[in-house]
């Protein structure tokens, strides 16, 4: 403690030497001073600012809406909040295009309230996390405007122009993920300019350094204001061939009734690695952390984000966990690889890309215990957790269900198949009153029927809520020096119905079983392997489960149940 305290003193005063420059910025906290950076030992929130809380009646979230909810995102016992973008932006893709990087989008507010969020966050000991969308920038950026005006403009080179391969036909196959080509022309000058995602958002040429050089310091101009990191928005489609091979043409046709196709020529290039680790250098000048959209195929695959020494992103995410199957077998089977790989796990399960957890793993008859179920699973496992809004509450994804509603395009291109993201997307549900709490005005999205039962308020009041859940788990977290140090140790590993798992540190060891079944299970536990003669076990947190304190035996565990329990011998 002394020491703790010791360089406490010592960092502020050499804060205080340098002027404040960086470490005030930093959002020091008192846990900082432990061993293990903060970003180990936190639970992050997602917040999609136009779904969170409107302040002013206009029907979209802002960022005084956010605010005003710090107090909530405490009690939940949340540590850092993730904000999807917020700054100027068409909205094409509901701000992940945008079009100025230094700003925040005057529908969300003015950077005097982004400052103000900061602070009250900071009085809270919660930090702030924005996303940088580092692959593309708007169609009405002042770069891209510029780009596109003349073959010799200066910002020319800033984005990827090529020739097409002859009238009307773009310079090779390569597609949009959001259906089409990746290929716009542009009349102006003749050539195409290519776009991953939507013609709206056309790519960076990471090539280029002064692009490179640009997009670096909009990281600094946050880390000043005191954001304490990034979510890097995209990262696999940073660098292209420069030679724009054909991409191999694969069986069969995608959601947009497009061939199929392997990304190989315009995804994961190798470049993209040096270009994190050369972005981490500047993470590291701030002290932040980065945090990476990594979609992956595999567990080396996703050791490879960290870098060979760590010198790349401190956290990205396991995003393979949101396309398992609700089976305590493939659970297992991608937890050990992911906890013996290189690196910190990330934990993720679902996010405002993804069908919501609740609708995803719901059996519809036993929802709210597989939600339970879900919370008691991966905020007890070795690794940081991001949250997305509303998981805590069982909010369920609500698709439209006519073309005429929805709001993503990719939704309105590829209807029926591809719905689009608005279901998981819908204002947070805050109380069963009208537009569950959300807005005064008219919701961008529709709020869901079930908003009247999953809400903040109602579950608050219920200790058998998802919600109570959720806030005993995570309170687990950080009374339970097993649930941040201690290594994870399968158990029972050929059972098909069980995932259980021990968390183990020198200072204590924590139990946990899910029952991943519908059916009732009753698995029993030997702990000698683990060095425990006789171990005793005494109840955390359960849910349809009944197993008495005392020596550790059988648990009992209804469908879809948990049981968390401190083992002691
Ligand atoms: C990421 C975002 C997604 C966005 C896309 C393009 O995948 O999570 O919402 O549409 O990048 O920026
Ligand atoms: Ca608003």
């Amino acid at each position: 403690m002394r020491v703790h305290r010791n360089l406490r003193t010592l960092v502020m005063v050499m804060a205080m030497a340098l002027g404040c420059a960086t470490l005030c910025n930093a959002q020091i906290g008192p846990s900082d001073m432990k061993e293990q950076p903060w970003w180990k030992h936190a639970v992050f929130y997602e917040v999609y600012p136009r779904s969170f809380a409107d302040s002013n009646g206009d029907g979209i979230g802002d960022l005084n809406g956010i605010t005003s909810k710090l107090d909530y995102l405490k009690d939940l016992g949340v540590d850092a909040i993730w904000i999807t973008p917020c700054f100027p932006s068409p909205q094409v893709d509901f701000g992940y295009d945008i079009s100025d990087y230094d700003n925040i989008d005057p529908m969300y507010g003015t950077l005097a309230d982004f400052d103000q969020l900061v602070s009250e966050a900071k009085k809270r000991n919660i930090r702030v996390i924005l996303d940088f969308v580092i692959n593309h920038t708007s169609d009405q950026h002042p770069w891209f405007i510029d780009s596109k005006s003349s073959r010799s403009s200066a910002h020319r080179d800033w984005y990827i122009w090529r020739d097409g391969k002859g009238q009307g036909q773009p310079p090779n196959n390569w597609l949009s993920t959001f259906g089409l080509s990746a290929w716009k022309f542009d009349p102006t000058t003749n050539q195409y300019y290519y776009h991953y995602f939507y013609p709206e958002q056309p790519d960076l040429n990471w090539r280029n350094p002064a692009v490179e050089k640009a997009m670096f310091d909009v990281t600094r101009f946050w880390y000043k204001r005191g954001v304490a990191g990034f979510r890097l928005d995209a990262v696999d489609s940073l660098f292209e061939d420069p030679n724009l091979t054909d991409n191999p043409v694969l069986p069969g046709k995608d959601k947009f009734g497009r061939p199929n196709m392997e990304e190989k020529y315009n995804k994961k290039l190798p470049e993209m690695h040096v270009t994190l680790q050369r972005l981490r250098k500047v993470a590291d000048e701030y002290g932040a952390v980065l945090i990476g959209e990594t979609w992956t195929s595999q567990v080396k695959e996703l050791e490879a984000y960290y870098g060979e020494n760590g010198n790349e992103l401190q956290l990205p995410m396991d995003l393979m966990l949101t396309n398992l199957p609700l089976s305590a077998e493939a659970f297992r089977e991608h937890i050990n690889a992911v906890d013996a790989a290189r690196g910190w796990p990330t934990y993720v399960i679902t996010n405002h890309d993804i069908r919501r957890s609740y609708s995803r793993y719901g059996d519809g008859v036993h929802n709210d215990d597989i939600a339970k179920m879900m919370a008691g699973f991966y905020l007890t496992l070795r690794g940081t957790p991001i949250m997305y809004y509303g998981e805590e509450i069982g909010m369920a994804n609500n698709d439209p269900k006519r073309k005429e509603d929805v709001k993503d395009p990719i939704g309105l291109l590829g209807w029926p198949l591809e719905k689009g993201r608005d279901g998981e997307r819908t204002p947070m549900q805050w109380n069963g009153g009208p537009n569950a709490g959300f807005t005064t005005g008219k919701p961008w999205l529709p709020v869901p029927a079930s908003a009247q039962t999953h809400n903040v308020q109602t579950e608050s009041e219920n200790p058998d809520s998802i919600l109570s859940f959720y806030k005993s788990v995570i309170q687990l977290r950080k009374t339970e020096p097993a649930m941040l140090e201690g290594a994870y140790i399968p158990l029972n590993e050929s059972d098909q119905n069980v995932l259980s798992y021990l968390r183990k540190s020198p200072t204590g060891t924590v139990l946990v079983v899910l029952n991943f079944s519908p059916a009732p299970q009753n698995p029993t536990f030997d702990l000698q392997k683990q060095g425990f003669t006789s171990p005793k076990t005494k109840a955390l947190l359960q849910n349809q489960a009944d197993v008495a304190d005392g020596p550790l035996q059988t648990v009992h565990l209804q469908a879809y149940g948990t049981y968390i329990g401190r083992i002691t011998d």
